[in-house]
């Protein structure tokens, strides 16, 4: 059965998947081609290519898998490591949870430090954990650089720089599934050897492409990595990128096309202004959390998310009634509390196709949820305090200065 629309649009707030824009949804609206014609490679060189802007990367080596960011995070692993081979890690939201059953369930030996969930990752923690490793056991660190499930953003200069600094040799890979092309991310300079995206969320594409890029340490460990791999093989697609041809199976020739599209905007805004607006919708929504009375269940600033909001609801309150009400009054779709903080938060995505006026009616439908479960609130108290920052920090728009 489908659920009737209701008048209007919905208002997608959840993180990820968000709002497909207009220029994308035309560009995928296609028919099926034969991508053995020569377009195909020219489409195939220019995203390629062009991805590897997002990820503020020169070095590194791109491939665009028809998955998931799931499927991502598997040909991270697979491609770059053996089975047995100890990853250093750490668990601090559903997210990295995930990532680390997966690592478990293929045969590494993971080291999971357990964080608490709103915590970060703590680079003293990092730095004991490395310097009790002299004969370099640990052949990987793999961080989730934005924690979904709890609005965590870890400070991915700082790991490197640990590892730096205990001259540790182990691979860096990075879940940047909701932070690459909304936060600030740069490849080469955080000195990251892999790291993956999912096309659902900043891009603002459906669910279906996994963007990896590899840089030229995790290339190099890829041709000794023994753990078994085929669909996810990267070097079936170095094969594939030298015939000209660039994918071992049929590509997702549509999503592809999309994902022109959604790069075409991202570049014309200008990818530090798409970087600006997210700190932008971040702060004027925690302005408004504030506002109301209500906690982040991020414990600090310094690792509050541009992306994703996790908002904690008084003891007496159920998180997942106000995601439940949202939607069925207001056709606002919000993000669950997950599993630990399940009941406890509520989550306002504010990531991808998404400009300051469609955040200001995400938090105004928030206040009336509230008010309607009892919250003691006054309407308008945070969408007062998002929107007197948001018109001060608001540039004009680009195109049309
Ligand atoms: C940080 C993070 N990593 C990985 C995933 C898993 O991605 P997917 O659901 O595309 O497999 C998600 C999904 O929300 C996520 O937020």
């Amino acid at each position: 059965m489908e659920y009737q629309p209701g008048p209007g649009r919905n208002n997608l707030f959840v993180p990820g998947p968000v709002n497909v824009p207009e220029q994308v949804l035309r560009a995928m609206n296609r028919n099926n081609e034969d991508y053995r014609s020569p377009a195909m490679p020219i489409l195939a060189k220019s995203v390629l290519e062009d991805v590897k802007r997002i990820f503020k990367t020169t070095s590194a080596t791109s491939f665009i898998i028809p998955t998931t960011g799931t499927g991502a995070w598997e040909s991270a692993l697979t491609n770059t490591l053996s089975p047995r081979d100890k990853i250093l890690t750490f668990r601090l939201g559903q997210f990295s949870l995930l990532w680390i059953d997966q690592m478990q369930r293929l045969n590494f030996d993971v080291d999971v430090v357990d964080v608490d969930w709103g915590a970060g990752v703590d680079l003293s923690v990092l730095r004991e954990k490395l310097l009790a490793d002299p004969y370099h056991q640990i052949k990987a660190v793999c961080v989730v650089h934005n924690e979904t499930a709890t609005g965590v953003t870890n400070d991915l200069s700082g790991i490197r720089n640990v590892l730096d600094r205990c001259r540790h040799p182990a691979l860096f890979l990075v879940d940047g599934v909701s932070s690459i092309g909304a936060l600030d991310f740069r490849m080469d300079e955080w000195g990251v050897d892999v790291a993956l995206t999912g096309s659902q969320k900043a891009l603002s594409l459906p669910t279906g492409l996994g963007i990896i890029c590899a840089g030229p340490k995790a290339l190099e460990a890829s041709k000794t990595a023994k753990s078994l791999r085929v669909f996810f093989d990267w070097n079936d697609y170095l094969k594939f990128y030298k015939m000209g041809t660039y994918w071992p199976y049929t590509p997702s020739s549509q999503l592809l096309y999309g994902l022109r599209a959604s790069m075409d905007m991202i570049f014309e805004e200008g990818l530090d202004n798409v970087i600006a607006r997210h700190q932008r919708c971040g702060h004027a929504t925690r302005l408004a959390v504030e506002a109301w009375g209500l906690k982040n269940c991020t414990q600090k600033p310094e690792w509050f998310s541009d992306t994703v909001t996790a908002v904690l609801v008084p003891s007496h309150m159920d998180s997942s009634q106000v995601v439940k009400h949202a939607w069925k009054k207001y056709n606002l779709s919000l993000g669950l509390g997950l599993n630990k903080v399940a009941g406890k938060v509520f989550r306002i995505g504010h990531l991808g196709h998404l400009n300051e006026l469609q955040l200001l009616g995400a938090l105004a439908g928030v206040e009336m949820v509230l008010k309607d479960l009892g919250y003691p609130i006054q309407l308008g108290s945070g969408v007062g305090a998002a929107s007197a920052y948001l018109m001060q920090s608001t540039p004009l728009i680009k195109s049309r200065l």
